[in-house]
């Protein structure tokens, strides 16, 4: 496709020749905003788009959501083609794999310079370049584009959306339509008219693509509920989808299964948490759906890409416990020294702090350390078994009983059965559950850690072990390096 992206106008004065090619091109034709494309050529007259763009720390996560996405469309026999919005920064292997290994289209543009990116407070900043799915509407080789964002499963086809109008998106919230998922009309003619609309800075409520669309749309509430008609024709006319086109995962997690009676349950989004995004291991068993997303992963993606680090990781563990077992007589030494000299309570209690900072970082480094996107019964395993590597050292080190250390372990261990026990009759029982145990086990994990400063105190009184003054920053080290 032939086309030049828009490019800021200081550029444009600063790059005479790149100004003539453009007016030139421009002349030439209409399909301007398009950089390049790549993959195969358009096959099918809709096509399901998404975009992707780099710069956030999560962009790696975002790369695998969509890829995920993309092909969970097959799995519905989707009959529409796979478009990739990209930013011209995303790498040349991702590129590669989405469209010879997923079959997308990958169209290439030069982000959109998004001047409301001052309204952007701390963690939006990440919606800056969000403006980029404006070239939605560019995507005029086909007639009716359904774009989405890549937080959303697909649990049937939806491709009846194409019969859709101009713009249709769906009301998540009483009062703003959502743009997770959203059908439209590609125009060269609406795609200027928003350009236009950035460039004189037009009002937006949030700063990113939906306070704009919104902005753009603004009366879509009162139209009327999208039915597609039986005859397959198209509709024209601006239309509000119905909310089984995006159903919010909290809605699953008040009830625990979808009851969406009018209308179809096409669509599953997460919109809120975004710490709580499907793909991160962390995010099953505390919300079920998680697995759901895993699924998905698994049958048609698989694990590859984090093996390497998976099993390197098992291999440091294995190794650490080795060393502790060996290394054991060494690092009790290390950490109450032999010297019978006059105990100074300060050092005591920088002995039961590292003994506490300790215990922090053998139940937190493994939780860091995992990739995010593996599958939460692998990642959940590797934490587990990291933390119990991580443990046995300091058990080691400090001379605690064992039983005692653990007691968190198992504590952990309890809660994730508790949160993943599948028969809970709704979401409120299943919270209550989760507070149930966290009551229960509290009064133990308080008794283990009373019982463990007892134990260290002890050692400091038992009449050879003596801590060396002046020692408390090599412990404090010590300490560290696990
Ligand atoms: C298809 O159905 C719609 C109403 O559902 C009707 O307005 C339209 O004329 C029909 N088109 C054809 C080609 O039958
Ligand atoms: C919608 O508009 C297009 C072009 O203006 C026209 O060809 C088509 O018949 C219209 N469809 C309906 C259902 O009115």
């Amino acid at each position: 496709m032939a086309g030049r992206p828009p490019v800021s106008e200081r550029r444009l004065v600063a790059v005479l020749p790149l100004l003539l090619l453009l007016a030139v091109t421009a002349a030439a034709g209409e399909r301007r905003g398009l950089a390049r494309v790549e993959g195969p050529p358009a096959r099918h007259r809709h096509a399901y788009a998404a975009m992707m763009y780099m710069g956030t720390p999560r962009d790696y996560e975002f790369y695998v959501a969509v890829r995920v996405m993309m092909r969970s469309l097959t799995r519905v026999r989707a009959d529409a083609d796979r478009v990739l919005i990209a930013s011209s920064d995303v790498p040349r292997d991702w590129v590669r794999a989405m469209t010879e290994e997923d079959g997308m289209r990958v169209v290439i543009v030069e982000n959109l310079r998004n001047p409301y990116e001052s309204n952007l407070g701390g963690i939006n900043r990440r919606f800056k370049l969000t403006l980029n799915k404006l070239y939605a509407w560019t995507l005029v080789d086909y007639e009716r584009v359904v774009m989405i964002d890549s937080d959303n499963i697909f649990l049937q086809n939806t491709d009846e959306l194409f019969q859709c109008g101009q713009f249709c998106a769906v009301f998540i919230n009483p009062c703003y339509f959502h743009t997770g998922l959203f059908v439209l009309q590609p125009s060269m003619d609406v795609f200027k008219g928003m350009l236009h609309d950035l460039e004189v800075g037009r009002e937006n409520s949030d700063g990113a693509d939906q306070g704009f669309l919104v902005g753009c749309y603004p009366d879509l509430l009162d139209k009327p509920m999208f039915h597609p008609p039986e005859n397959g024709t198209k509709l024209n006319g601006t239309y509000r989808l119905p909310l089984g086109y995006q159903m919010d995962a909290s809605y699953y997690y008040l009830k625990l299964h979808w009851h969406v009676p009018c209308g179809p349950n096409s669509v599953i989004t997460f919109p809120s948490a975004p710490w709580f995004k499907p793909w991160y291991w962390w995010s099953w068993p505390i919300l079920p759906l998680g697995l759901s997303w895993h699924k998905q992963r698994w049958d048609d993606l698989g694990y590859a890409a984090e093996m390497p680090v998976i099993l390197m990781e098992v291999l440091m563990y294995i190794v650490i416990i080795a060393v502790t077992r060996l290394a054991r007589p060494g690092m009790t030494k290390l950490c109450y020294n032999r010297r019978p000299e006059k105990q100074n309570a300060l050092v005591q209690w920088l002995i039961k702090m590292a003994v506490i900072v300790a215990m922090v970082a053998a139940y937190s480094i493994p939780f860091f350390v995992i990739p995010r996107t593996v599958h939460p019964i692998m990642g959940w395993s590797i934490y587990l078994f990291g933390a119990l590597a991580l443990s046995v050292v300091v058990i080691n080190a400090f001379l605690l009983p064992p039983l005692d250390v653990l007691t968190t372990w198992l504590a952990i261990v309890g809660m994730l059965f508790v949160m993943a026990f599948p028969w809970y009759h709704d979401g409120i029982v299943r919270v209550l559950a989760i507070f149930g145990y966290a009551f229960c086990s509290a009064p133990f994990l308080w008794a283990s850690l009373v019982r463990m400063m007892d134990s260290v105190q002890t050692m400091l009184e038992r009449d050879p072990l003596f801590p060396r003054l002046g020692e408390p920053a090599q412990e404090i080290e010590f300490s560290k390096l696990y």
